[in-house]
């Protein structure tokens, strides 16, 4: 039986950068997930029949959400549905399965690298057909529909068994549990020497990924350990929890403090790596060094053509804009385009599909290729693992003579977390307003070139996204950004990107918050941070 329910519209189901993410108890209010997935489908068009794959990184309030989606995808006449085993899909995951198996889309159950629990983070997000996240015409429509909404459809069914691999059919829409890793599993062994990675293992390189108690685990295990064969006990916190252990499985220098310290000691394996909540951030660390996402882009991308799959070369590569400069002297060299794009893997989809990219990655721990649509981490971890089988240099040595070649992009992210919105916006606009008078002005030496609030135009749909990040250009190519986070769930996130190139390599050495201490200090004279967020220092420094 099908049911349609009366229901009333929330006011607040705006998707931000990467879907709709809200704390637990927001999503248990009455038809709160009924109202978002009604008007996910309302949005879209010509499904009828179609497959939709559902799958999330098993946080608390998962398996919940499935079971309505599931439901909800039969009374409104989805043909299949693909739902991995035990809820089960990491994003890139989710991401290939879309693609392989010509799905109409995909609805991705995660807040990513925030934390999960009763009263923690969960989150909602639409994938389309090309695997990628909803652009923004679709979540746009999302949200207009959730404000007027009145009725939702779902079947009146038992909950479907997700812990057992097979079919079973709701109102003649057959929904098949599939093992979550298989499918990934192949893809990476399409793209990667897995024989020289495990010739490596059997050498006696020593590796260690941390799962973060969250979606990566099964996957590490299958590839790293048992398709690799690294030793077991190389892939820590393997079992995704739902509350994560109690951590945020967020892979940065905070959140990850064990492994980084791990991959400092003396005895420090060759290797260390974790990924986030939902598998699609990674932590790249060798023996003493880590190795910054914006570094990890460039590095990845002038080594990219060891890895089978990417033998014949990129097609050119993609950063967003906060993300440092350090892929475009890479992208120069090789003679390939470069694109800068907003905040946000949804954007690098067209550039994708379009063959415009290979590569792609962000400053917030983001890398992928057009393997998928979404960013991947273990596909990282993976591809620094082909590199270094194949160079049989260690990771530091690596970075050293990246740097002595192209020069270093020193580069750092202060993050103000859970600030008050009014101050936030309140600096935002300040700067704004601030902007047509900033070139030429000097501070300590340092003198603006450009100064602007970053605006995208689309080179393949033509839309146009304003308004992504205020940008301060030095002379010499330092570089200020400001933005507000578009993940948060309390109150406002700012942050400020600083950057710093230095073509010397004698100078490669410095500590990254001492060679960029001017700059820090001008991002506070400029912008107020300090006064107007009433803060001595940041949150989060990445
Ligand atoms: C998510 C998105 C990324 C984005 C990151 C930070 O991981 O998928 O594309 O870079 O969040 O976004 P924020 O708006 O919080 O800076
Ligand atoms: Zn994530």
């Amino acid at each position: 039986m099908i049911k349609t329910v009366s229901t009333t519209p929330y006011s607040d189901q705006k998707p931000g950068t990467s879907g709709l993410r809200k704390k637990v108890p927001v999503f248990q209010q009455q038809n709160y997930a009924e109202n978002f997935i009604q008007s996910i489908f309302d949005s879209l068009e010509g499904f009828a029949g179609q497959t939709l794959v559902i799958g999330g990184d098993g946080r608390y309030y998962n398996r919940e959400v499935i079971q309505i989606a599931i439901k909800m995808a039969a009374a409104n006449g989805f043909g299949q549905v693909l739902v991995g085993r035990g809820g089960i899909l990491s994003t890139p995951a989710a991401s290939n399965v879309i693609r392989k198996h010509k799905a109409f889309g995909g609805i991705i159950l995660s807040a990513s690298h925030n934390p999960g629990g009763p009263t923690e983070d969960f989150g909602i997000k639409y994938n389309i057909g090309n695997g990628g996240p909803a652009p923004e015409k679709i979540t746009d429509a999302i949200f207009a529909r959730s404000k007027a909404i009145d009725s939702y459809r779902i079947a009146d069914a038992a909950d479907v068994n997700l812990d057992i691999e097979g079919t079973q059919t709701i109102e003649g829409m057959t929904v098949t549990v599939i093992d979550p890793v298989a499918d990934y599993a192949e893809l990476m062994e399409q793209l990667f020497d897995f024989a020289a990675i495990r010739a490596m293992f059997g050498g006696g390189f020593r590796v260690v990924f941390d799962a973060m108690s969250a979606v990566t685990g099964p996957y590490a295990k299958e590839i790293i350990e048992n398709r690799l064969g690294a030793p077991k006990g190389s892939v820590l916190n393997f079992m995704p929890l739902p509350d994560f252990g109690g951590h945020h499985p967020d892979p940065n220098l905070v959140h990850a403090r064990a492994l980084y310290e791990t991959m400092m000691a003396d005895d420090a394996p060759d290797f260390g790596a974790a990924s986030d909540g939902d598998g699609d951030r990674n932590l790249i660390i060798g023996r003493s060094i880590f190795v910054t996402p914006s570094d990890s882009l460039a590095m990845l991308a002038a080594n990219a053509h060891l890895a089978p799959g990417y033998a014949k070369g990129l097609s050119g590569i993609a950063r967003s804009m906060p993300t440092s400069g350090a892929a475009d002297r890479v992208a120069e060299k090789l003679g390939i385009g470069m694109y800068e794009t907003p905040t946000g893997w949804k954007f690098f989809g067209n550039l994708l599909d379009a063959d415009k990219v290979t590569i792609c990655g962000e400053e917030s721990a983001g890398t992928g290729s057009n393997h998928v649509r979404e960013k991947d981490g273990l596909w990282a971890v993976l591809l620094w693992l082909n590199v270094l089988a194949v160079r049989k240099e260690s990771v530091i040595d690596i970075v050293r003579e990246h740097w002595a070649t192209y020069g270093r992009n020193y580069y750092s992210r202060h993050d103000y977390e859970e600030v008050d919105s009014a101050a936030a916006n309140g600096l935002m606009a300040d700067l704004r307003a601030q902007l047509a008078d900033l070139p030429g002005k000097s501070f300590g030496g340092l003198t603006v070139e450009t100064a602007d609030d970053f605006a995208y135009h689309d080179p393949i749909d033509k839309s146009v996204s304003e308004h992504q990040g205020v940008r301060i250009l030095f002379a010499g190519g330092s570089r200020i950004v400001f933005r507000l986070s578009g993940t948060g769930t309390s109150g406002a996130t700012l942050r400020v990107y600083i950057e710093r190139y230095e073509p010397d390599a004698a100078r490669h050495d410095v500590e990254t918050q001492t060679a960029l201490a001017d700059l820090i200090a001008i991002a506070d004279e400029i912008a107020g941070i300090k006064s107007r967020t009433g803060r001595d220092a940041p949150s989060v420094i990445t």
